[in-house]
């Protein structure tokens, strides 16, 4: 198995493993290791089908279903983020994955199904490299402190949409906010991670909330930042693995009308600390 690193801050392109077919525990120990390292892997060419998927994902931890989103008849565990003319895609935000979960995912892997012609990639963003490039007095300053992240924030426009908040109602009351330290540490490498993000993070706790406001404009900026970043061109068939502990991701929406589906499992993760 080879690992080609993308870009600086992060990502790397895996070549000679074949995903449809079980893994040694020597390769999954390589995989673990090197999603640590370069915290978005990229595959080309593994037409997993549904069972390969659930396979690759569970070497990993259990599956962590989606509670807004389809899945695939008979694999609960395989959440479909499809979008086209009449249903555009609505994910257009930096975000880490379900962080309104106590215990946020370790990580998800997406496959692409349908890629539409043109547009449609991907972007990931390093929190390690934005919180190393932090000026000192802002990494001095957020020591200590927690933020909000919660499910009703990070999915506001849909609950304003025509239906939204009967047919979000239960997946609000089962997931209420939870509270996650505004600088943590990456539980295998110890790095240091700046963990808010501008879909669920709601707000700073222990200031007011025009500081609060202040502080997330702030870091929301900075971790936009475009050399924190990759960017993946899908082809059919291609798959990305990201760690969602040290990682954020954003779709970009340019392809409507087009098609777009995609599958994704995500993986049981642990508490932030
Ligand atoms: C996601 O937010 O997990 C979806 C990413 C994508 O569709 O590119």
């Amino acid at each position: 198995m080879e690992f080609e690193r993308t870009c600086a801050a992060l990502g790397a392109e895996v070549a000679g493993i074949d995903l449809t077919v079980p893994l040694s525990r020597k390769e999954q120990a390589v995989l673990a290791a090197g999603l640590v390292e370069h915290q978005v892997l990229f595959f080309r060419d593994q037409a997993l089908q549904p069972q390969d998927h659930m396979r690759l994902a569970e070497y990993f931890g259990p599956a962590r279903p989606h509670p807004a989103y389809p899945t695939v008849p008979g694999f609960p565990g395989i959440t479909v983020l499809e979008s086209d003319r009449e249903n555009p895609s609505r994910i257009e935000k930096w975000h880490t994955d379900m962080t309104f979960l106590p215990n946020p995912p370790l990580g998800s892997i997406l496959r692409a199904r349908i890629v539409p012609d043109r547009g449609g990639d991907t972007l990931w963003m390093s929190l390690g490299a934005a919180y190393d490039a932090l000026p000192k007095i802002w990494r001095d300053r957020l020591c200590g402190f927690a933020a909000e992240h919660s499910f009703a924030h990070g999915f506001r426009e849909s609950l304003e949409a025509p239906g939204g908040e009967a047919r979000l109602a239960e997946a609000v009351a089962a997931n209420p906010p939870v509270r996650h330290p505004v600088i943590c540490a990456h539980p295998v490498s110890g790095r240091r991670l700046l963990f808010v993000n501008s879909l669920f993070t709601k707000r700073i706790l222990g200031v007011s909330p025009e500081e609060s406001d202040q502080m997330l404009e702030f870091l929301f900026a900075h971790l936009e930042r475009p050399e924190f970043q990759v960017r993946f061109s899908w082809r059919p068939d291609s798959v990305a693995f990201w760690d969602n502990r040290q990682t954020q991701h954003c779709p970009i929406n340019d392809y409507w009308p087009a098609r777009r589906r995609h599958e994704r499992v995500t993986i049981e993760g642990g508490k932030p600390a």
